[in-house]
């Protein structure tokens, strides 16, 4: 095994193995100050992080607005304040070691104010700003006025291009690395383009390879790239570590982190993931992002599932081929297909006797219980997204103009549910799809749950 030598990261000799950040809740000032203590890099999550009170005590995030922009307004103030409260735990557990980061899904509403406002509130805590989700157009010029480093989170080599031309040029010096995170193995959303098909993974070696060339084209032969995604065990990675063809490289872990005493995830959460099998997190397009994500496939993304699956077309108008008349509520009804007239009544049989329409033309089929579900989280949506497909806002407009997706589902509802002790049945449990390698694992043997320090132990010892 070769040895792991310290690097440069966001100002400071540490070891290149770095927290990825997760939300809601899953990387916090905890977790991430016992990651830098050890002389990493620890990612505190910008995604609704948890406000401690000076006293010690977790401040709740519960809104009062009546008018979503409003409670949107709240969101953003917690979040603010959660930030900076977490930024002051981190510094406190690591002291002098190794780095803090945060992180920040770019596609959030106000994504770019959090991130200002914290670094205000936790200046000199903070070392550098991790964004993915979307292209951070303004990171560079966020972080140069904040005097800390940035890394802009890849899935292509494209994708940095066209961030470097479009912006990231003019901030050189504060660009601390590039994070490519492979989108067929991460866990979380994932930066899946067009072109790349979800089932046919591509080895990252040849895309990383890629990646090096254009950072050396644009003139940044020298700058690290963070490898994450499906990162176990650096006995795995022998052939990128000192490898002259790749340059400077860090590792990213983001699942495995997340059974350790630190992780802010409940003990239920870890077990799931503890005896998870090979196959069991699935690559799927449910998120009103509009991303892809992996996720464990549990009851929640079964009953996705089962509601794409049984999706039909239908025409507001009778065609030639949409012929038969069906209500879809006491004042509408829609033509749809003769021969799937059977499955309506399948539906129906079945328990699924609400009929809702999608904005891609099509009928699904919900439980009474779902359909209330959908409209209570509607109802007490926060504007967390810039744009949202489940419930129809836009941050811009405040509305998409698009009628609200039944396929997808509350994002900020269920990662704040299930980051905090919530059903891990009943609500996305995100993880990276090398997740089944905890129950063979020697470190967790009967159920051994590790802290960080002996993980980052077991890391640098190719374990
Ligand atoms: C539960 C969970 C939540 C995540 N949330 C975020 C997030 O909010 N922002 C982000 O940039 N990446 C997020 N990620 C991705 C991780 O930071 C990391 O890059 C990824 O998990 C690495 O792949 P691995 O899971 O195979 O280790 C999340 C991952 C998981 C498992
Ligand atoms: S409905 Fe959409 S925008 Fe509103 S809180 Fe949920 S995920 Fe966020």
């Amino acid at each position: 095994m070769k040895t792991i030598n310290k690097i440069n990261i966001s100002g400071a000799e540490v070891y290149p193995l770095i927290e990825g950040g997760k939300g809601i809740n899953g990387t916090d000032g905890k977790s991430s100050g016992y990651w830098a203590k050890e002389g990493g890099v620890g990612t505190i999550s910008m995604v609704s992080p948890t406000e401690i009170s000076l006293s010690g005590t977790i401040i709740p995030e519960i809104f009062h607005e009546k008018i979503r922009a409003k409670r949107h307004r709240e969101m953003v103030e917690y979040a603010i304040r959660g930030g900076i409260s977490q930024a002051q735990i981190a510094h406190d557990i690591a002291g002098n070691n190794g780095r803090i980061h945060i992180n920040m899904l770019w596609e959030m509403a106000d994504s770019e104010e959090v991130i200002i406002r914290v670094l205000e509130g936790a200046k000199g805590l903070i070392h550098g700003v991790t964004c993915g989700a979307g292209l951070p157009y303004n990171l560079g010029a966020i972080a140069a006025e904040h005097n800390v480093y940035y890394y802009p989170i890849i899935s292509s080599a494209r994708a940095m291009k066209i961030l470097w031309k479009r912006s990231f040029r003019n901030y050189a010096q504060y660009l601390g690395g590039v994070v490519y995170e492979d989108p067929w193995l991460a866990g979380g959303h994932n930066g899946l383009s067009n072109a790349e098909n979800p089932l046919q993974p591509e080895r990252p070696y040849e895309r990383l390879i890629e990646l090096r060339k254009v950072l050396t084209e644009l003139g940044l032969p020298n700058l690290p790239i963070i490898i994450a995604g499906g990162v176990w065990s650096l006995s795995d990675w022998q052939d990128y570590i000192d490898n002259p063809e790749l340059g400077q490289v860090a590792f990213q872990f983001g699942t495995r982190p997340m059974i350790t005493k630190e992780s802010p995830i409940s003990d239920a959460w870890k077990m799931l993931m503890m005896h998870a099998q090979k196959g069991d997190v699935i690559l799927q397009k449910f998120s009103p992002t509009g991303f892809f994500s992996s996720a464990i496939k549990n009851n929640f993304l079964s009953n996705l599932i089962r509601r794409k699956k049984a999706e039909i077309p239908y025409s507001e108008t009778a065609t030639e081929e949409m012929t038969f008349l069906l209500p879809v509520s006491p004042i509408k009804a829609v033509y749809i297909r003769s021969e799937d007239k059977q499955h309506v009544e399948q539906q129906r049989h079945l328990g699924y006797s609400m009929i809702k329409e999608t904005p891609d033309e099509t009928l699904v089929f919900l439980t009474p219980d779902e359909w209330t579900n959908i409209q209570i989280q509607r109802a007490e949506c926060v504007g967390c997204l810039s744009q949202c497909q489940f419930s129809g806002w836009s941050r811009a407009n405040g509305t998409t103009g698009k009628l609200p997706d039944p396929r997808t589902y509350c994002i900020h509802h269920t990662l704040m549910d299930i980051g905090h002790g919530g059903d891990i049945q009943n609500n996305l449990a995100f993880a990276g799809h090398n997740v089944y390698r905890f129950a063979t694992d020697p470190l967790y043997a009967n159920n051994h749950i590790p802290s960080i320090h002996e993980l980052f132990n077991a890391i640098l010892n190719g374990k």
